[in-house]
């Protein structure tokens, strides 16, 4: 028995390379990282669903296609409006976009499913924060606007300045996919019965939630903020090490050195910076974490993993921390769906088996 599945090969995928040991992140033969700082969300996305950049022209057309796929159908308010206030945003979020799955045809699923709920997902997101803020959802906010920068100006009201909307983009690019994580493979499992992509995604939402995956970016907001200043770092970490608590923005399964998403949204932060005293915070810290890390679990190779950057790219972006999960989850969303649509070309349904250790019958069968 291999627990947590540990290495455990459940999928062949042409999507992504993750290489743990060497640090390398790699979407259909391309850099990862590269594609954060040199191109869109949209055009990131297009690679992933497709296996190719796409020409001016169908980056036009794929745009054109996201901008329609942005407004929230008056079936879909009602929805919303009938959740419960109290329902935290991705429970909400699964419940829309479970909802969708409406009369579509559940199997094969399609592109354009894929590219509906990715365009859809912002839209969603800032809907539901203003309906329980009581603010007006902007309508300026331009449908034609790139992915990152439409999503900003929703959430704000206003147009996001260009920095923020280049660290967002990067951001929402290195979140897009990475290999067999707990969601994706959430969502694989649900494809491999032939249940619908809604159903799919619906599942990869429930486990991005949890603190150990999704959940880990507020998580580091709280550790900076229980923080405060350089010089208590060290005995506040410490502390926390002693009681057996976990570094939230530390540690990953895969990675064994430096997760290249965290070193690629390091940079993204050094060029915004412009003097911010949290992120001098936040270097000084990790500084700090992976040598007490080292002392506290030795030979346990835990660095920083994207969630620590990815906190201070949010919080550069003006990201409200109760948006991080759902923002994570507006990224993944290519993912997810890309590895729905893979399964399906080659499907065979998951079934692993457990170990029973509980007791047998007293007489025999
Ligand atoms: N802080 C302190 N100790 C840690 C941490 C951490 N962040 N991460 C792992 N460890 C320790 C564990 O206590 C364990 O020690 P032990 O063997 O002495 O008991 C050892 O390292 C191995 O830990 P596992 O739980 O077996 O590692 P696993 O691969 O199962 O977990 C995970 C990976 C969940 C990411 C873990 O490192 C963690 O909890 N990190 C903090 C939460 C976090 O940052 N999550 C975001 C991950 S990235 C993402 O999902 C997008």
């Amino acid at each position: 028995m291999v627990k947590g599945l540990e290495g455990i090969i459940a999928a062949e995928t042409q999507i992504s390379l993750v290489d743990g040991t060497k640090g390398h992140l790699v979407y259909r033969g391309q850099w990862a990282k590269d594609l954060a700082v040199r191109h869109t969300f949209e055009e990131s996305a297009y690679l992933l669903w497709h296996g190719a950049l796409p020409t001016p022209l169908q980056l036009a057309e794929f745009k054109n296609e996201l901008a329609r796929g942005r407004r929230l159908t008056p079936e879909l308010r009602s929805l919303l409006e009938a959740i419960p206030p109290h329902t935290p945003l991705m429970n909400t979020l699964q419940a829309a976009v479970t909802a969708l799955a409406g009369n579509a045809p559940a199997w094969p699923p399609a592109l354009e499913q894929a590219v509906q709920l990715t365009a859809l997902l912002p839209t969603l997101i800032a809907y539901r924060r203003h309906q329980l803020s009581g603010t007006p959802l902007s309508e300026g906010a331009d449908t034609e606007e790139d992915h990152a920068a439409y999503y900003l100006h929703l959430l704000s009201g206003h147009p996001a300045s260009e920095a923020q909307v280049r660290a967002l983009n990067a951001y929402m690019v290195l979140a897009m996919e990475h290999g067999l994580n707990a969601s994706t493979f959430a969502a694989r499992v649900v494809a491999s019965t032939e249940s619908d992509l809604y159903s799919a995604v619906g599942a990869a939402i429930g486990a991005m939630k949890g603190p150990l995956h999704g959940g880990a970016p507020s998580g580091v907001i709280r550790l900076l903020d229980s923080i405060g200043t350089a010089d208590r770092a060290e005995p506040v970490l410490r502390a926390m090490l002693e009681r057996g608590e976990r570094l939230m923005g530390f540690g990953h399964r895969v990675y064994k050195t430096r997760d290249p998403r965290a070193e690629a949204l390091r940079e993204v932060c050094a060029g915004l910076a412009g003097g911010d005293p949290w992120l001098d915070l936040a270097r000084d810290t990790e500084e700090t974490a992976i040598r007490l890390l080292a002392e506290y679990k030795p030979g346990r190779a835990l660095y920083t993993n994207v969630e620590f950057y990815a906190a201070a790219v949010m919080r550069a972006a003006a990201m409200p921390t109760e948006l991080f999960t759902p923002t994570f989850t507006a990224a993944r969303i290519v993912g997810w769906t890309t590895h729905v649509l893979e399964q399906a070309q080659h499907n065979r349904i998951y079934r692993p088996q457990s170990l029973y250790t509980g007791n047998m019958p007293a007489s025999d069968a």
